[in-house]
């Protein structure tokens, strides 16, 4: 692996000592800089420059509580003093063509019209996921640090709800952003399985078996498991109760599964 610090310059000493952080100060984000954020974010490529996404700050203190809970029962969320939710959106632009008469200039000129579809929100959750990652690093810059929340894509009607969102919005990400509580622990930059685990080129390397049991010695270094669970045998096992396989992992199927029934 290369060393970044041999190429060290603020955007990259920026990159590299970015880390999740879940335990804010108190202290409030200065309106200027919530703006410098959000500029960042808007700042980020987006596919054909349409902005298929829109930022939706939650600045209520009782909707914070409410995330706290809907997503998955994390209550660092409510101590966020600056959440921003990053909705894939194509509601606008059904809104602007429909205001275009886009479906009598199909008829006009024997063109198909189309629905928005999963491709649709497809480019829209990468236009706004990067938008997303725009913002981190921009707060990063700042010395503002911040987590990203998946649960948000749980409780897909409660958050249409509580948030009013329309057929063709979804949240694809809400990042909660603090300064940290000082002083910050030192060392907590996590682990990346190594380059050749992750790296392809030209072609899809297969996953071998010497490859598996290569990922399995990797990760074995880095992830441990409770001696609680005694019961579990392996990190793969672990990983799979708590994550992929958890009542929360269910919870999300079920809700965007629920939202895609608006693409189709
Ligand atoms: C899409 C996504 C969803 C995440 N969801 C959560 C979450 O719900 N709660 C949480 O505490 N961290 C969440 N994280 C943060 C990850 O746990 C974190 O990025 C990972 O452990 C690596 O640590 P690092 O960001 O400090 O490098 C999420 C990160 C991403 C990218």
């Amino acid at each position: 692996m290369i060393d970044p610090y041999h190429f060290a310059n603020p955007i990259l000493t920026t990159i590299f000592n970015r880390r999740s952080v879940r335990n804010f100060d108190e202290m409030p984000i200065p309106q200027n800089i919530k703006d410098l954020i959000i500029t960042g974010a808007m700042r980020a490529p987006t596919a054909g420059n349409m902005m298929l996404y829109s930022i939706l700050e939650v600045d209520s203190q009782e909707i914070k509580t409410a995330l706290a809970k809907t997503c998955d029962n994390q209550p660092f969320i409510a101590t966020s003093p600056f959440i921003l939710l990053f909705l894939a959106d194509y509601q606008k632009w059904y809104d602007y063509f429909e205001f275009c008469n886009v479906k009598e200039m199909c008829s006009r000129l024997e063109l198909q019209y189309n629905d928005p579809k999963e491709s649709n929100l497809l480019m829209c959750f990468v236009d706004a996921v990067i938008a997303a990652q725009n913002a981190v690093i921009t707060a990063e810059s700042q010395g503002i640090r911040s987590c990203y929340i998946g649960d948000i894509m749980e409780h897909y009607e409660t958050h249409r709800d509580l948030f009013q969102l329309p057929k063709y919005a979804f949240p694809a990400a809400m990042v909660c952003f603090g300064y940290p509580k000082h002083p910050e622990p030192l060392g907590q930059i996590t682990k990346r399985f190594e380059k050749n685990l992750i790296f392809h080129k030209n072609s899809y390397a297969p996953w071998s078996l010497s490859r598996i049991r290569e990922f399995h010695a990797d990760i074995t270094t880095t992830r441990k498991i409770p001696t609680k669970y005694s019961e579990l045998k392996n990190v793969g096992q672990y990983i799979y109760k708590f994550k992929s396989g958890a009542e929360f992992s269910k919870e999300m199927n079920r809700s965007v599964k629920e939202m895609l029934k608006n693409w189709r």
